[in-house]
This record gives C-alpha cells, sequence and structure tokens, in this order.
C-alpha cells in the first residue's frame, strides 16, 4: 500500500489533486489526529485557492484527548476550520456534515432569493496515504459504493457518490504524498505506521517511540513492561531497548523486540498518544 513517491509522481499527485478540488465545493482535508501537522502536506495551502476547506482529524480514538483540543483550538485560533472525527467508528460524521451544510448555507441562500434551488453540496477527501481517506468515503456512501486502493497516477473517470441526499462526493481521494524532508517528521509517520517500516530502521523507530513515551508518558513505559523508575532514568534509550530485549527473551533480536513495541504502540498497548504537540507548530510550518 506503500507509493514510492518521485518527483514526476508528486507532480502529478499535485495536478490531479488541483483538478479535483475545482470540481468541489468544499474540500476536506483529512489528517491523523495523533500528527495533524506532520500528516498534512503543506502544498495544499497553495493549490486550494479560495475554496472552503475543514481540517479534520481522523482517528481521534488513537490520540491523547487534550493534545487534540489544543490542536483544534490552535486551527480555530488562526481561522482555520477544523474538527475531529473517529470515521472507523463512525464517531464525528453527522458534525462534520452539518459544517458542510452551514459553510453552504449563505450560498443557497443567495441562490433561492434567485429563484435557484440547491443542489447537492460537493465534497473531495483529500490527503496524504493512511490518514483514513478510504474509511471515511466508505462510512459516508456505504461499502459498496466506495471504491478503496486508490492511487495517484491511475487515472479513470470521475464518479460521484451520492449520500445523505444533499451530498455528492468524488468516489477518489485526493492524494498527497508525506513531508519526508523533515527528519522528525518521517520518525513520527513511521512511528504511527503511516510510512511502512522499511523505509526506515525498525530499531530507529522503536528508539524515537521509547524516547517520546519516556518523555511524555513515562508510567505507561513502566506499566506495560514492568520497569522500575530507574530503568528509565539511569540509562540511555538505547540501553532500555538493550535491557528490554534481553527481558523479553529476545536475546539480541532487537528487531523481534521493536516489533513488539510498535505493535503496541500501534495498537493503543501503550494508551492513547499523540505525536505533534503543543508548540512544535513552528518547525513543521
Ligand atoms: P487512506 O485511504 O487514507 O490510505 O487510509 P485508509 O482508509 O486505508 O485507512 C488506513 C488505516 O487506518 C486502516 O487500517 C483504517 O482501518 C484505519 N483507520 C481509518 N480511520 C480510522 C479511525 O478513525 N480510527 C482508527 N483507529 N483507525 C482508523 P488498516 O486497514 O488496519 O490498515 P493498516 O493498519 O494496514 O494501515
Amino acid at each position: 500500500k506503500t507509493i514510492q513517491w518521485f518527483p514526476g509522481h508528486m507532480a502529478k499527485a499535485r495536478r490531479e489533486a488541483t483538478e479535483k478540488i475545482n470540481l468541489v465545493d468544499i474540500v476536506i482535508e483529512l489528517v491523523d489526529a495523533r500528527l495533524p501537522e506532520s500528516s498534512r502536506n503543506p502544498i495544499i495551502n497553495e493549490i486550494i485557492g479560495n475554496k472552503p476547506r475543514i481540517i479534520v482529524l481522523n482517528k481521534m480514538d488513537m490520540a491523547d484527548g487534550a493534545i487534540t483540543d489544543y490542536w483544534l483550538n490552535y486551527y480555530q485560533s488562526k481561522g482555520i476550520r477544523a474538527m475531529a472525527i473517529d470515521a472507523q467508528h463512525n464517531k464525528g460524521l453527522k458534525q462534520l456534515q452539518t459544517q458542510c451544510r452551514e459553510i453552504m448555507q449563505p450560498y443557497f441562500d443567495k441562490k433561492m432569493a434567485q429563484g435557484v434551488k440547491p443542489r447537492a453540496i460537493r465534497l473531495i477527501i483529500l490527503g496524504i496515504p493512511n490518514v483514513g481517506k478510504s474509511t471515511l468515503i466508505n462510512r459516508f456512501v456505504g461499502k459498496n459504493q466506495a471504491q478503496t486502493g486508490n492511487k495517484p497516477g491511475v487515472t479513470k473517470a470521475q464518479r460521484w457518490l451520492k449520500f445523505e441526499k444533499d451530498f455528492e462526493l468524488l468516489d477518489t481521494p485526493g492524494i498527497l504524498w508525506p513531508k519526508f524532508e523533515d527528519p522528525q517528521v518521517g520518525l513520527k509517520l513511521a512511528a504511527s505506521g503511516a510510512i511502512k517500516d522499511q523505509l526506515l530502521a525498525i530499531d530507529e523507530i522503536t528508539l524515537y517511540v521509547l524516547d517520546f513515551m519516556k518523555q511524555y508518558y513515562p508510567q505507561r513505559l513502566l506499566e506495560r513492561y514492568q520497569l522500575t523508575a530507574s530503568d528509565l532514568d539511569d540509562q540511555s534509550t538505547t540501553d532500555l531497548f538493550i535491557q528490554m530485549t534481553a527481558k523479553f527473551g529476545y536475546q539480541d533480536d532487537y528487531e523481534q523486540m521493536g516489533q513488539r513495541i510498535l505493535h503496541d504502540f500501534r495498537q493503543l498497548n501503550l494508551g492513547r498518544v499523540s505525536l505533534d504537540r503543543p508548540n512544535e507548530e513552528a518547525s513543521h510550518a
């Protein structure tokens, strides 16, 4: 499912996204609530023009709720519409539809005054791979209608998927590439599972996750792996990783231990975690 992004693909993805944006009333920019800034592609700001846009923080069930609230306030303070949903479990989707209707209401009111009946609201879902675009399309229109596994570069006729009587959704999401340039962002994307593990070494991602958990959620590490405070405080993260690998019987197989930690992290066995934290926005701007 991971896409190899080359400059030609990026140019094409950008062109396709721009063309699709021109067809709709509202852009739903889908990001991962755990890393709302790192899972955005800033290119969207260049191609979106004046089109209304809602930044939708998906997978809110996996993110730290307090930090999700921070980000929602942050976007609001910048005059950007934002909301959090959990497409997987159908949370927040009605509110998202309500927001879209509110955005269009002034336009439809004006049209009504001219004697023109409101038409369906046209939407596109746009975002980097793995933020849940296909899942959201499926939730909106139902499994049988939506198509998944779209890749950039596979051109086909645009189809509109109708739902809720007053919406039409482009059947293929707009796909933009993730921000690879910043190594921190790359690590966050890898830790969240957004980019495949082959791109970065498992132990590198694991050390990042351990380091992050040590810093922000140490208690969860202690509990999950029956560690002591001094295991965390009195040695480097690398030594902690080595200690854990031995402790859980993996001998020198760091890859296995790493997989286990990443699995725990991604399956919420270490709790809900947000990787983009307050006051980090400047580094991703
Ligand atoms: P994409 O089209 O943007 O590429 O993303 P897609 O819908 O395929 O979703 C990527 C993964 O994220 C899927 O997991 C999907 O079930 C999960 N997902 C989507 N929305 C939510 C959400 O709101 N909450 C949670 N917890 N998960 C969500 P998957 O099929 O298991 O794929 P993977 O684990 O192999 O990446």
